[in-house]
């Protein structure tokens, strides 16, 4: 096709289409059969860039794409024992695993996994030298039956490999050895060329949204401007995406995400990250010299299908407080970020400027907590009081009756 092209276009541009060929990766197939019946049909592109630590303690990367001398040793059709995989071999110091599940009437990539062995020479001046396995699940339905396509290119990230995917053309579980003609096309391929031709889409089961769950674990985040900490966050974090009326709600585990962010008197801001969250960003201004609040709010995140979701506001105004007072709420607080996207806090308190001594000051209490807080005892304090008096008054009309009774006998 490129050559076809290129000898129209001339004979100079089609010598640079062949050079720009011969660097294009190629693709990978495999065709497993089962008695030469074909049981599992995947082709499709992929690369990866890992990062590693040297000896002196600083990060090298290496791309992993060539894709010529790959072997599929290890990869198998699944039955009703062992789960289909996909095994790929990039010579002996790398090899990429994924686990299909069967439950019907779908299938499921359940697993994507990668081992790699930085003692080998491909990771030049490895520090820690061994087997280093990162996996992740990406949790994706495909009707059985149905042959799964994606021209698009997409994008997982676990901690220190970026994997990359496109063209995909892929049936695990292929029924009666005929792979389909039915395609199940993906989110970002309806989303970004309109006219795919969908043969026939079965809709899939509604995936059941992954709810949580309990509150999310509560973090400290914090930010230091020349060794001194100016801005404080403590906060439960959970985040909530919605896409095509589907929402799923992500709870953010401290542990394992990291924070920076920077100060400046009139603007503060706290980033975050972790193996989902490209980055997500709080910004902090200062409003008439005398209050602060959150003023927006910008996030870049990686879906389970790969794709990425960003979205950003700047005119928000969250969380407002005096300077030099911090900013707290204890009760579920929801900052609606855009239609798409809200963020859900729980035992928020936050400081973005004028911090002393790494402490927060003095609390601004907000609203939800400070309604209920005053409003649960003084209901109850109102109805005993209430109680007391009606007793009171039965028990003294009473009294009063059983009197004149006595009386009048
Ligand atoms: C896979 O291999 C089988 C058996 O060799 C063959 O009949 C079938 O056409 C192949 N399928 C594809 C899509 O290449
Ligand atoms: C991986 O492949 C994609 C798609 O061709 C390309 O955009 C990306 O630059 C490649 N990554 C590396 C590190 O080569
Ligand atoms: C670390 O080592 C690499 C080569 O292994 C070298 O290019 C780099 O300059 C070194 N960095 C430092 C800080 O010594
Ligand atoms: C690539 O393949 C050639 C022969 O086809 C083999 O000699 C060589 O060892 C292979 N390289 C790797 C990294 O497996
Ligand atoms: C996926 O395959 C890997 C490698 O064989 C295995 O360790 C893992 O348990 C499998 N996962 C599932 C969910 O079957
Ligand atoms: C990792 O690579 C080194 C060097 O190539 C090799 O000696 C070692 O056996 C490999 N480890 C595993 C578990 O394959
Ligand atoms: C596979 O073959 C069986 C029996 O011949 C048939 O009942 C079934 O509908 C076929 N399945 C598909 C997906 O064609
Ligand atoms: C997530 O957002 C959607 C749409 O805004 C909303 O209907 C749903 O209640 C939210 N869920 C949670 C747990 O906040
Ligand atoms: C985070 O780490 C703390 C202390 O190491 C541990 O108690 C807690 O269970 C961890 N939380 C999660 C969600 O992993
Ligand atoms: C956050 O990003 C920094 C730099 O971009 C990176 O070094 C770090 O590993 C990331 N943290 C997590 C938990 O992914
Ligand atoms: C959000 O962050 C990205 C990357 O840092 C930046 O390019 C973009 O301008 C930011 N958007 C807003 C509204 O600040
Ligand atoms: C907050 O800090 C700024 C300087 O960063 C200072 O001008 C201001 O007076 C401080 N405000 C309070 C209330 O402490």
């Amino acid at each position: 096709m490129r050559f076809h092209l290129s000898a129209v276009v001339g004979s100079g541009l089609a010598l640079l289409f062949l050079v720009l060929g011969a660097v294009q990766p190629y693709a990978l197939e495999l065709n497993l059969t089962d008695s030469e019946v074909t049981c599992l049909y995947a082709k499709w592109q992929m690369n990866f860039t890992i990062s590693y630590e040297t000896t002196n303690k600083t990060y090298k990367t290496v791309t992993i794409s060539e894709p010529h001398n790959v072997t599929y040793k290890g990869s198998r059709c699944g039955n009703e024992k062992n789960v289909a995989k996909i095994m790929v071999h990039y010579g002996s110091a790398l090899s990429w695993t994924v686990n299909f599940t069967k439950e019907a009437p779908d299938y499921l990539v359940d697993s994507i996994s990668l081992s790699y062995n930085t003692s080998d020479s491909q990771f030049p001046d490895a520090a820690p030298k061994g087997i280093i396995y990162v996996s992740d699940s990406p949790g994706l339905k495909i009707p059985l039956n149905d042959i799964f396509r994606c021209n698009s290119l997409l994008t997982v990230t676990v901690p220190s490999v970026v994997q990359q995917y496109w063209d995909i053309l892929l049936q695990a579980y292929v029924q009666n050895g005929t792979v389909s003609k039915n395609e199940f096309v993906c989110y970002e391929d309806k989303t970004t060329t309109p006219p795919v031709p969908i043969i026939h889409t079965t809709v899939p089961s509604p995936t059941t949204t992954p709810t949580p769950k309990e509150k999310p674990e509560v973090g400290i985040y914090s930010v230091k401007n020349d060794g001194v900490t100016c801005l404080l966050v403590t906060m439960g974090l959970q985040l909530n995406i919605t896409q095509e009326k589907v929402s799923s709600v992500i709870n953010i585990n401290p542990n394992s995400t990291g924070f920076t962010g920077s100060c400046t008197p009139q603007i503060a801001q706290l980033r975050l990250n972790n193996s989902r969250i490209k980055y997500l960003d709080f910004v902090f201004a200062v409003k008439n010299e005398n209050r602060f609040y959150l003023k927006e709010v910008n996030v870049s995140m990686y879906l389970v299908n790969g794709s990425v979701f960003s979205v950003a506001n700047n005119n928000l105004s969250s969380w407002d407080a005096p300077l030099g007072s911090s900013y707290m709420c204890k009760k579920e607080q929801v900052v609606s970020v855009s239609g798409t996207f809200q963020i859900n806090t729980f035992d928020l308190r936050v400081q973005p400027f004028n911090v002393t001594e790494g402490k927060y000051s003095t609390a601004e209490e907000c609203a939800a907590d400070s309604d209920l807080n005053f409003l649960i005892p003084v209901a109850v304090g109102v109805a005993l009081g209430f109680l007391i008096i009606v007793v009171f008054i039965s028990y003294m009309i009473g009294r009063r009756k059983s009197r004149t009774g006595y009386q009048s006998v």
